[in-house]
Parts: C-alpha cells; sequence; structure tokens
C-alpha cells in the first residue's frame, strides 16, 4: 500500500453522480494508483465489502471488492477497472446494502455465479468466475458503473414502502445536485 491514503467522502443517493455512466479509464496514470489506493482505504474505514469510484464522485469505471476481510481480518482488496461481465448464470434472491443508501437493506435477484473480466491495479487482464456473495458483490458494484443503484431492481411494493426512506436521504442534495456525507 501506499503511505498515507486519504479517506474519500461517500455521496448518497440523490447525488447526480450516482445517476451518471461512468468513463472508461484510459491509461494508470500515478493519479489513478493514487486514487485507487484512497478508495480501497475508504472502503475499509467505511466498512465496506465493495466501493465503486461514482460513490466517492468520481465518475470513472472502477471499483474495489473484499468480501472477507470483515471474517478474517486480513485485507485483500480485488481491484476492477474498466470490468466486463462476459458470463451469467442462474438466479438467487440476497438482501444487499449500499454505503450510499445508508441504512436500506432489501432483496434484490441478481446471476447466481458470473464471469467478469477487468484491468487490475497493475492494469494487467484479470478474469473471475464468482459465485455467492462475491458474484453479488460485482454486480452490486458493477451497476454503479453504470447509474445503477440496488433500489431500482427492487419489487414495486417494497419500493413504494422505502418511498419515504429514500427521499428523506435525497433530501439533503444541494442545488448543484451534490448529496456528500462527511461523517
Ligand atoms: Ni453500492
Amino acid at each position: 500500500m501506499i503511505n498515507n491514503p486519504k479517506l474519500l467522502p461517500i455521496h448518497i443517493y440523490g447525488d447526480k453522480v450516482l445517476r451518471q455512466r461512468a468513463k472508461e479509464v484510459e491509461q494508470l496514470t500515478d493519479d489513478i494508483k493514487l486514487f485507487i489506493n484512497d478508495l480501497t482505504h475508504t472502503m475499509y474505514i467505511r466498512d465496506g465489502v465493495g466501493l465503486a469510484a461514482p460513490q466517492v464522485g468520481v465518475s470513472l469505471r472502477i471499483f474495489v471488492i473484499d468480501t472477507e476481510w470483515f471474517k478474517t481480518d486480513e485485507k485483500n482488496p480485488k481491484v476492477f477497472i474498466n470490468p466486463q461481465i462476459i458470463d451469467m448464470e442462474d438466479e438467487e434472491i440476497n438482501e444487499e446494502g449500499c454505503l450510499s443508501l445508508p441504512n436500506i437493506f432489501e432483496n434484490v435477484k441478481r446471476y447466481k455465479s458470473i464471469k467478469i473480466k477487468a484491468l487490475n491495479e497493475n492494469w494487467e487482464e484479470v478474469e473471475y468466475y464468482a459465485q455467492g456473495f462475491l458474484s453479488v458483490a460485482i454486480q452490486h458494484e458493477f451497476d454503479h458503473l453504470n447509474g445503477v443503484l440496488f433500489v431500482d431492481k427492487i419489487q414495486q411494493i417494497r419500493k413504494l414502502i422505502i418511498k419515504k426512506a429514500l427521499n428523506d436521504l435525497a433530501s439533503t442534495t444541494d442545488s448543484e445536485g451534490n448529496n456528500i456525507r462527511y461523517d
């Protein structure tokens, strides 16, 4: 790890950056390397298992995932740059949450297993076959790169039930469309 990573502010529901299609990363510059380090640090500090660049206000196709660290206390972040889901199989329903939607947890239907290819933090091509929680986390973070949030995928009745909670979250959005949480 590079020294002194920064804690980045989380953009929450209502913020326009969460609804944009993030841009491809064209090359691995020093700035991008530092950013990935900050993104990873922020995921751990905020107790996340995944964090996508748009969630910290950076509209680039990058996310990090570590679905095991809270069980083992060992940190093994997986970095995905310009990811592509190249295969998917079967479906399953799991409860999800998101750092950009604090205190909201809902059931979402996802593919049970997927194959994904991406570039890693060293700009090497990597391919993963993922199942279970890792597969869910990858699909959730991948959606963030396309401006999609997990609450877009829940049942209509549940959408109605959590409508007020969503409106409350969005109510702190400023006139420029930013809704940033600093705590
Ligand atoms: Ni999320």
